[in-house]
């Protein structure tokens, strides 16, 4: 979440009504990083960063 949250694109997913979304929280408790990582979704402020991750913008 912090690498997504520094980066030139913070957005994290988009919601059901179209508005773009960021990390809030940073503790796991508000879902607005919901991403798929590695192919699975999860929420990025609960996942440490390692090298080669793959990172995807979720719907
Ligand atoms: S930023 Fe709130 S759950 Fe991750």
């Amino acid at each position: 979440a912090a690498a997504v949250a520094g980066s030139a694109d913070p957005r994290t997913r988009t919601s059901c009504g179209g508005q773009p979304r960021t990390v809030f929280c940073g503790m796991g408790i508000c879902q607005e990083c919901r991403m798929t990582i590695d192919g699975r979704r999860q929420l990025a402020c609960q996942t440490l960063c390692r090298n080669a991750m793959q990172v995807e913008r979720s719907q």
